[in-house]
């Protein structure tokens, strides 16, 4: 059973590194002991802001604080030596996505934290956004009929990380991981990619087939903006109704087929919480901290993380095989509820 204030150690004093130690901070049931970054600049910077220690060597801040649970926000590719020191000291954590850049990588992690019984936790936190939750109860509560298509485009600036297929990879794996969350499995993928801009393969167009006989698509970019409007929007369109996510926590619609209503949920002017794209890090924690004290499954796997990441791999071979990928029937690993 957890202790009733978890002393909690962030790796990763970054841009999102921050926003998990001000979550983990802002926490009555959490002590944020320690910060540790591997340029000291940023551990101490960090460090400093939310009262916590700053530490350059992971070993080091695990031998002193000796940590109840941990988050992992590294640069993208830089999560698995970490992690993996994590788990084999036995630390339960929640890591950010992606879990890894491939399939064998994954497995290490997932077979040695397996091994241990340990609490593993994937921040796929776009389920966690209202609009979501709305989307996925609307579905769940049969208010679609049977769903015959879904569609995810989501487009930004480049990142900094140096993979031919880092858009695919570190963040349309939000959209692989929301399509089966609120669709079902992914059975064959066909896929088209761009390279015209010179930083690998950063626009993909998939072509998805659900098992349960519905199609999808999901476009990614990062030759685009996130000051455009609609950076983001899924839809979900079933026999009796449609709903709509726009900027993943900006707006939700549903509407019944052939009807003029439309019942749409957006911030409240107070409401300062659900608009913010950085709180739902927070409604993801108060789920995946509750089910740590309870001794359960994360709300989110780590294997979800893998899956995602097959599913990307899926693509990648589809577009260069100029065949469509089929992919082996797998559950998905976690269709726990968000709300
Ligand atoms: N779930 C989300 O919505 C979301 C949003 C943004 C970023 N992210 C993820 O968060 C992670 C961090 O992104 P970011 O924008 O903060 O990147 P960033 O570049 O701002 O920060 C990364 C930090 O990690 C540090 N670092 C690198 N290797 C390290 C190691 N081995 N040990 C300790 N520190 C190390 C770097 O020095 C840097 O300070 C990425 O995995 C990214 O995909 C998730």
């Amino acid at each position: 059973m957890a202790k009733s204030t978890l002393r909690v150690a962030v790796i990763g004093a970054g841009r999102w590194g921050g926003e998990h130690a001000r979550a983990f901070s802002e926490r009555q049931d959490v002590e944020l002991c320690a910060l540790v970054d591997i340029d000291p600049r940023a551990a101490e910077r960090r460090a400093r802001e939310f009262r916590a220690r700053p530490y350059v060597d992971l070993h080091d801040m695990l031998r002193a604080e000796k940590p109840d649970f941990a988050s992992v926000a590294v640069s993208n590719m830089a999560q698995f030596s970490p992690t993996l020191e994590l788990i084999r000291a036995g630390v339960p954590l929640l890591v950010e996505k992606p879990l890894a850049f491939s399939l064998d990588d994954a497995d290490v992690l997932l077979d040695e934290a397996a091994r241990r019984a340990l609490f593993f936790a994937i921040d796929f936190n776009h389920r966690y956004a209202r609009p979501v939750m709305l989307a996925r109860e609307a579905i769940r509560s049969g208010r679609l009929g049977d769903l015959v298509f879904a569609t995810w485009r989501f487009g930004g600036e480049h990142s900094a990380t140096e993979h031919p297929h880092a858009n695919l990879i570190e963040t349309q794996c939000h959209g692989l991981d929301m399509l089966e969350y609120l669709c079902g499995p992914i059975e064959s993928v066909a896929a088209e990619m761009t390279e015209m801009t010179g930083r690998g393969l950063t626009t993909i167009v998939l072509s998805l087939k659900f098992a349960s006989g519905a199609v999808g698509s999901l476009v990614g970019s990062y030759d685009s903006s996130y000051q455009y409007s609609n950076v983001h929007l899924l839809e979900v369109n079933g026999t009796d109704g449609h709903v709509l996510v726009e900027d993943t926590v900006r707006r939700f619609t549903y509407q019944r087929k052939g009807s003029e209503h439309r019942e749409v949920w957006e911030a409240g002017y107070f409401n300062d919480v659900d608009r913010a794209f950085r709180r739902i890090l927070d409604s993801h924690l108060d789920a995946v901290l509750a089910a740590f004290r309870r001794d359960e499954e994360p709300p989110v796997h780590a294997s979800a993380g893998r899956r995602a990441l097959a599913l990307a791999f899926a693509a990648i071979q589809a577009y260069e095989s100029g065949r469509r990928t089929m992919i082996p029937p797998e559950p998905h690993p976690s269709t726990k509820s968000a709300a």
